[in-house]
């Protein structure tokens, strides 16, 4: 029916911002990544304006969406409306740095709701939307954004993005991919739909080893080894995984990000726990337990990999703990429990920006352990150098 001038529609009445009733509803998981994304953008856009190259900053939106939803009865922002909301805020503070927004969408629906979606941001923001596939265009977005910080959201159905297509921005510098996925997907389809699926997503068939013998998955497993090939195999320095769990619906969800440096996945773990909590969502580490302690005990665990190694990185130690352990507070935790218990020494202090930074010397033999629950303060233990630890005691350390 044709709206009559100055007659307010049906939607209107009931509070509905889409007349149209073409807009996809939002659900928890949905609305939940979007709050995510936005707060976790405009921190990436913050961070990489001001580093090499970042006078031009991309976003290169390969799974992009409709860029509009109904969430909870009002129009709200898909992921490239959300960048170029923020991209549009960083031209006031910002008028020199030039984001540019480029996205893919297979289907020619969703093409055209965004086309037209971003139409009010073509002014001033340089926005592309590409007909096909994001395998088809992502060689090329990787050659135009090159040397530039760029952000890649990969954002499929269920589990529809090969391993291929997150290694064609892997072994660059200020590249970031985020793989937003349906971690239940993994029972559906190497259930039901045959391998191919999970074996296009995973890279090759090595997915299997977690496959139990009655058949199930250790999702939890699996998800700690595709987060380990995302960093060795795409080429990136780190990786991290959460799980997002909604316990009404049994929504399964996951995030996989892959990064430079090792402050992208403090910052979305911070983010992440904390749209989480207004949505009811539970945030899981991925190979670990909810709390602290977890993370730590995770920690302790992944760490005995170095036994005997002398002069290991910060650096190193966060790469092999970030999937456990995103929070450098936590693996400091864990490297003062195993000093104090005479597994690990180290001169200086620990953290990213140490100087100089500490190079840590394992012993060979590190039993597994768990975390005593004593927090420790580093300056409380730099203050106890030169004493030794005796029956549970701190004693002055006798002269050698
Ligand atoms: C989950 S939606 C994206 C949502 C969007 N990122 C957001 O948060 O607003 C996934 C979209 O990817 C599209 N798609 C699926 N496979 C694709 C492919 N291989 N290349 C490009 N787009 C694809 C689908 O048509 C769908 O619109």
């Amino acid at each position: 029916m044709r709206p009559v001038p100055g007659q307010i529609s049906f939607d209107e009445a009931l509070g509905i911002d889409d007349p149209t009733g073409l807009l996809q509803v939002a659900p928890p998981q949905t609305r939940l990544k979007h709050a995510m994304y936005r707060k976790y953008l405009a921190a990436w856009l913050r961070v990489m304006k001001g580093q090499p190259g970042g006078h031009d900053l991309y976003i290169l939106d390969l799974f992009a969406g409709p860029g509009a939803y109904l969430a909870e009865g009002v129009k709200a922002a898909g992921s490239p409306v959300i960048a170029a909301e923020l991209a549009m805020k960083l031209r006031l503070t910002s008028p020199s740095t030039r984001v540019h927004i480029r996205c893919v969408e297979r289907s020619r629906v969703e093409r055209e709701r965004l086309d037209a979606e971003l139409e009010r941001f073509r002014p001033d923001i340089d926005c592309t939307v590409q007909k096909g596939t994001a395998e088809r265009h992502a060689a090329a977005f990787a050659a135009e954004s090159a040397g530039h910080p760029t952000l890649v959201l990969l954002d499929p159905d269920g589990i529809g993005v090969p391993m291929s297509l997150i290694s064609t921005f892997g072994q660059r510098d200020y590249t970031e991919v985020l793989v937003s996925f349906d971690a239940h997907a993994h029972y559906r389809v190497a259930g039901t739909q045959g391998p191919t699926a999970v074996t296009a997503f995973w890279g090759d068939e090595s997915w299997t080893q977690y496959q139990r013998q009655d058949g199930t998955l250790d999702l939890a497993a699996m998800l700690e080894g595709y987060r380990l090939r995302i960093q060795e195999r795409a080429g990136f320095r780190y990786a991290a995984i959460w799980r997002i769990r909604f316990p009404k619906g049994h929504i399964d969800r996951a995030v996989a990000q892959a990064a430079g440096s090792t402050l992208a996945p403090e910052i979305m773990f911070d983010v992440l726990t904390k749209e989480a909590q207004k949505f009811d969502a539970r945030i899981q580490e991925v190979a670990a337990e909810l709390d602290r302690r977890g993370r730590i005990n995770g920690a302790l665990r992944v760490i005995r990999a170095f036994a005997g190694e002398v002069g290991v990185s910060w650096s190193r130690l966060y790469a092999r703990a970030a999937g456990v352990c995103p929070a450098s507070l936590d693996l400091e935790q864990a490297l003062l429990y195993m000093r104090e218990i005479g597994h690990v020494t180290w001169c200086g202090r620990l953290g990213r920006y140490a100087a100089p930074p500490a190079k840590f010397t394992f012993v060979a033999d590190l039993p597994e352990d768990r975390w005593d629950g004593l927090e420790r303060s580093q300056d409380a233990a730099a203050a106890l150098v030169g004493r030794d630890v005796r029956g549970g005691e701190l004693v002055p350390r006798s002269p050698v």
